[in-house]
């Protein structure tokens, strides 16, 4: 019925159960080539986060939502202690095949990845949450998926469970796309996604639902150039379509200090860059880092 009026995911994703929005496998199966260069792509904030680590002293890092892996691996291989979550084994399954293909390397064969579902919006979280993390992580967007009631109840549980898991001195980086543009414009912020850098991205359509007059969800429909998966080997296009939650900067800011009970210490970025609120530069991602204070 409701995907009969607006349908909020790819075809095939099951409408019921786990919503996991990459459950058709196919986001799953093109996501390294949406991303581009990984390495390109983590050089974008690579020297910039190790410094952060460095700097707080974390050294166990718990990575939520990893995807694919991209930036757990980074971290693996610059020796940090490394957790990585997600709750698609269709996204998870590509990071697990990079780990069994480096477990002769010490560093890959103690990375941890759990395939938690509903890990983040769980009452009763389980074992992720027993433990303290010097440095959690989300990053490329991934609580705008986390689902949503109406009220941001299950966004406010979400974000308290993770505050929860940052020790005492740990920071939590924390990214979400500049809604506040797209809802302004209609369209994304232009130039290059610091995150999802392909030439192989041939067009993504954003759509806007508004609900009571405020917005409630953002959809994507991406389609990405595959080398060679057409016939005779011609590129052949992946099409896959995504929802997020439109967190604002100012709304999401507030969300953040009360799920730290305001006990912390908060700065964002924009793109990675220094961010003030008039500027000629429009970032594409802000990033949030909290750090909690005793
Ligand atoms: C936009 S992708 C980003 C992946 C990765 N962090 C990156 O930057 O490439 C979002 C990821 O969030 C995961 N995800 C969505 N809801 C989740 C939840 N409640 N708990 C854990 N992972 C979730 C999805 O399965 C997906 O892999």
């Amino acid at each position: 019925m409701v995907d009969s009026v607006y349908r909020t995911r790819s075809l095939g994703v099951a409408a019921e159960g786990l919503p996991d929005q990459y459950a058709d496998g196919e986001a799953a199966r093109v996501w390294q080539l949406y991303i581009g260069d990984t390495s390109s792509r983590t050089a974008e904030y690579k020297a910039w986060l190790l410094g952060l680590l460095r700097q707080h002293g974390c050294q166990r890092v718990l990575d939520v939502a990893c995807g694919t892996g991209v930036d757990s691996i980074m971290l693996v291989e610059e020796g940090f202690n490394v957790t990585s979550v997600d709750a698609s084994d269709k996204m998870l399954k590509y990071a697990l095949k990079e780990r069994w293909n480096r477990r002769h390397d010490p560093a890959f064969d103690k990375w941890g990845t759990w395939v938690q579902p509903g890990a983040l919006t769980s009452l009763y979280p389980g074992l992720l949450y027993q433990l303290w993390w010097g440095a959690v992580f989300l990053k490329g967007g991934n609580h705008c998926h986390f689902p949503e009631k109406g009220d941001q109840s299950e966004h406010r549980l979400a974000l308290r469970n993770i505050a929860s898991m940052v020790r005492s001195g740990g920071v939590l980086v924390i990214d979400h796309r500049n809604y506040d543009h797209i809802l302004r414009t209609g369209c994304a912020p232009p130039g290059k996604n610091i995150y999802y850098k392909s030439d192989l991205t041939k067009d993504i359509t954003t759509s806007v639902l508004t609900v009571n007059n405020k917005a409630h969800m953002v959809t994507l429909d991406y389609t990405v150039q595959v080398p060679g998966a057409g016939q005779s080997g011609s590129p052949g296009l992946s099409k896959f379509r995504l929802s997020y939650y439109p967190h604002c900067l100012a709304s999401f800011t507030e969300l953040l200090r009360t799920a730290f009970g305001g006990k912390c210490q908060h700065s964002v970025l924009g793109d990675f860059k220094p961010y003030k609120p008039v500027q000629a530069y429009i970032p594409c991602y802000f990033i949030h880092v909290l750090k909690k204070m005793a």
